[in-house]
């Protein structure tokens, strides 16, 4: 189960220290569905819900496409595709025997990134799974006009087999068409947002095309969420969100997360929109950023090291490593590298860690540590339940609602009406 390490953070905290009693406040708000945004807290049941309803139709439909496919274009941004990328970047970096590849467009307006993907995919055999809460967002829109396009060119009046929408269950210009077509069609409940939807079909469907073991990570979430019900400062959830709202309480109002595997980059990506859109508002928030060590530490680490004093530093450590790489000796020592021959790299990484950690805390860098297993089915079900769970409760906390977005809509205003939209004046 993840664990918290907040040794690194306590030199910095008060003497009173972090404020469990609102924690817990705020965990009971949650719970109760009691707070502000409480009709959008609906992932914490969404393991057991998903089983009831659409988990076997999600393995049938991925079985499906990944028997005909070589690939599966997602269509979706923001919480629409970043859970997804980031479980299969984490856990299927490379694709296996027999694994379609997955593409994910539909995140971006670049017309050269579209022609890249389109390039890549050739004359692959594809499926596509558009993913839309509202059904209306412009940049998958675009993308899906131009993939239906390409199937129906490809596969003719059976196009509509190869197509399947994750959106509303009765809203939308998306759900309108899928019932137009008969196209597959997978809910994203009215009571959970994008951000906090990848254990619903957003996610789970193209983490099953990817070849995850989709039933294990519902498996541990549900186990995760029950584990995460605690109510002692014992619950790490509670130490993550009051330890971060109290460094916030003195200053540190930047949060880098970071990770030492280079396959967490997209999880980093989902991490921050999960904490940046919940936390982000009425003036308040803690600016969420990423770094990718140990790579960054040869760009942003003199920034880390030495800059303004208000970042506060959340580390992901995966305790077990996936392979081993023992470092070799070598009799005439010419780079000078014996003094690290015969461990292993992982062990050396882990030093690499040990001594970032005490580099930026003597820095002036409040480090905090959640420790994971291993990077596997159950570690990703483990670290996504308990950031989601940790975020509400800090949101809470910092009495904004973490569950809604208003401030998405500023530019929409102004694209639709440069763009001539109908009616957007
Ligand atoms: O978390 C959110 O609400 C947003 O990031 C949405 O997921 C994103 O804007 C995509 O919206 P939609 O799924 O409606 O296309």
């Amino acid at each position: 189960m993840v664990k918290v390490d907040l040794s690194g953070a306590a030199p910095f905290f008060t003497s009173v220290g972090p404020d469990y009693a609102s924690a817990k406040c705020a965990h009971e708000t949650l719970t109760q569905g009691s707070g502000l945004g409480a009709e959008f807290t609906g992932w914490l049941q969404l393991p057991q819900r998903i089983r009831d309803t659409e988990l076997e139709r999600i393995l049938r439909a991925a079985e499906t496409i990944r028997s005909r496919s070589g690939a599966l274009v997602v269509i979706g941004i923001g919480g629409s595709y970043l859970g997804a990328r980031g479980a299969i970047e984490l856990l299927k970096p490379i694709p296996g025997p027999g694994d379609p590849r997955v593409f994910f467009v539909g995140n971006t307006l670049s017309a050269d990134a579209l022609s890249d993907t389109l390039a890549q995919l050739g004359d692959m055999d594809f499926d596509v799974n558009v993913i839309s809460k509202s059904g209306t967002t412009l940049e998958p829109a675009v993308s899906f006009r131009i993939f239906r396009e390409l199937l129906a060119k490809k596969y003719g009046d059976r196009a509509d087999e190869h197509i399947f929408a994750t959106t509303d269950a009765r809203r939308g210009v998306l759900k309108s068409l899928a019932d137009a077509h008969g196209w597959e069609s997978f809910v994203v409940p009215d009571d959970v947002g994008g951000r906090f939807s990848v254990l619903s079909a957003v996610g789970l469907l193209p983490m099953a095309v990817a070849g995850i073991d989709v039933r294990r990570v519902v498996d541990a979430a549900q186990e995760a969420f029950t584990a995460l019900d605690l109510r002692s400062p014992e619950n790490p959830a509670w130490q993550y969100a009051a330890a971060r709202q109290h460094l916030y309480g003195k200053g540190y109002d930047i949060e880098i997360l970071g990770c030492y595997e280079p396959s967490f980059r997209f999880m980093a990506e989902w991490w921050k929109q999960l904490y940046g859109e919940s936390e982000g508002k009425d003036g308040k928030g803690i600016f969420p950023a990423s770094v990718e060590y140990t790579a960054d530490l040869h760009s942003m680490g003199q920034f880390i090291q030495s800059g303004p004093r208000r970042l506060m530093e959340t580390v992901v450590r995966f305790d077990q490593s996936r392979s081993a790489c023992l470092f070799p000796e070598e009799s005439e020592n010419a780079d000078g590298l014996n003094y690290i021959a015969g461990r292993d790299l992982s062990q050396v990484c882990s030093v690499a860690a040990d001594a970032v950690k005490q580099a930026h805390i003597d820095g002036g860098v409040p480090n905090l540590v959640i420790h994971l297993p291993r990077r596997d089915e159950e570690g990703f079900a483990q670290m996504v339940c308990f950031f989601e769970l940790a975020c509400g409760i800090s949101g809470y906390m910092s009495q904004v609602n973490p569950f809604d977005q208003p401030g998405v809509e500023a530019y929409k205003k102004n694209m639709f009406r440069m763009l001539g939209k109908p009616g957007a004046d």
